[in-house]
């Protein structure tokens, strides 16, 4: 379990954590999800010991975390949110450097280089200089010299940003596949889409604040209302403005109307009087409440500028 109890971290000119406590339990795929800004990163650098906090402290095992605790990092892989490799080495000749930094044995180390790059599908492209690399490819390779020396907890830094669909698939696969075989994830992310997918619990961070953190059905139930209902604007919507607030509280956009429907609201009731006033069916779009959604009731702001 990974405990950070009371984390403060200043910089000259912001906070950046400001009395953050949170729990992780082991073999917990966990998201960290917020805006630029929140925290996200600098509580990674915390977990690693790449720096120190200002207040609180940070376990693993019961076991504290410092920038000379080199014990408790090595049970820490962490991918960086900026790609730190050679580019003009190979990936093999990276995985070696990396291998070299954690103390992995040479007679061992080709094996374990071998076997993460294949499970990157990268063991063909080893002899190829990583400056030829696209961005998928690095990122990978990133991943993999941060398992080298079979950390039980992976810190991963934004790891899809700059990365093609099929290779943020790859990497989506492949994380969680780590974690069913038990390793604990940390996953930091500005894309709600990323945490609702992956994780088994988030914790929402915005100015250095964890402003929630649960399961994702625990953090949708803090919405007080269940779904949105959109309607496409067209000549069927026109002078119906008064027929949706009847429905519930209604935000008028551009093109389309936002409808959070009243508590008891019965969809059936909805959509029968829709019916009855001759609005097209097909302008009408049901969405299910969205970590999007709760972060903007939490904060006002929404989660990508
Ligand atoms: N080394 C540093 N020196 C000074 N300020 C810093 C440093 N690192 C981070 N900060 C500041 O601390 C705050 C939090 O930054 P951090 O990088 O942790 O955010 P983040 O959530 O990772 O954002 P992003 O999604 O953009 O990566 C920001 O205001 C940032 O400018
Ligand atoms: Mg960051």
């Amino acid at each position: 379990m990974i405990s950070i109890k009371n984390v403060t971290k200043k910089f000259p000119s912001v906070t950046a954590l400001n009395d953050v406590s949170l729990e992780i339990k082991d073999k917990e795929f966990f998201g960290l999800l917020g805006p630029n800004g929140a925290g996200k990163s600098t509580l990674m650098n915390l977990m690693i010991g790449y720096i120190g906090a200002d207040a609180g402290d940070i376990y693993i095992d019961e076991e504290k975390i410092s920038q000379h605790n080199l014990a408790v990092r090595k049970q820490i892989g962490f991918v960086p949110q900026s790609i730190a490799l050679y580019d003009d080495a190979t990936a093999f000749e990276n995985l070696e450097i990396f291998g070299s930094l954690f103390g992995i044995r040479k007679n061992l180390l080709r094996a374990v280089i071998a076997e993460n790059l294949n499970r990157v599908q990268l063991y063909e492209r080893r002899k190829d200089k990583v400056k030829n690399f696209s961005g998928g490819m690095k990122r990978r390779l990133n991943i993999a010299a941060s398992l080298l020396h079979n950390p039980k907890v992976l810190l991963c830094d934004e790891p899809t940003v700059g990365v093609d669909p099929q290779s943020r698939n790859a990497i989506f696969d492949y994380l969680v596949k780590l974690n069913e075989e038990g390793k604990t994830i940390i996953y930091t992310t500005h894309y709600m889409e990323e945490a609702e997918r992956l994780c088994s619990r988030i914790a929402i961070i915005d100015s250095g604040k964890i402003i929630s953190s649960g399961t994702l059905d625990e953090l949708l139930q803090l919405l007080p209302y269940e779904q949105t209902i959109l309607i496409n604007k067209n000549k069927t919507t026109e002078s119906k403005l008064e027929l949706f607030k009847s429905f519930g509280k209604l935000l008028n956009e551009q093109e389309k109307y936002e409808l959070k429907p009243f508590d008891h609201l019965k969809l059936s009731d909805f959509f029968k009087a829709m019916e009855e006033h001759g609005i097209d069916y097909n302008s009408i779009d049901l969405h299910k409440p969205t970590l999007e959604a709760l972060f903007l009731h939490l904060t006002g702001r929404r989660l990508r500028d």
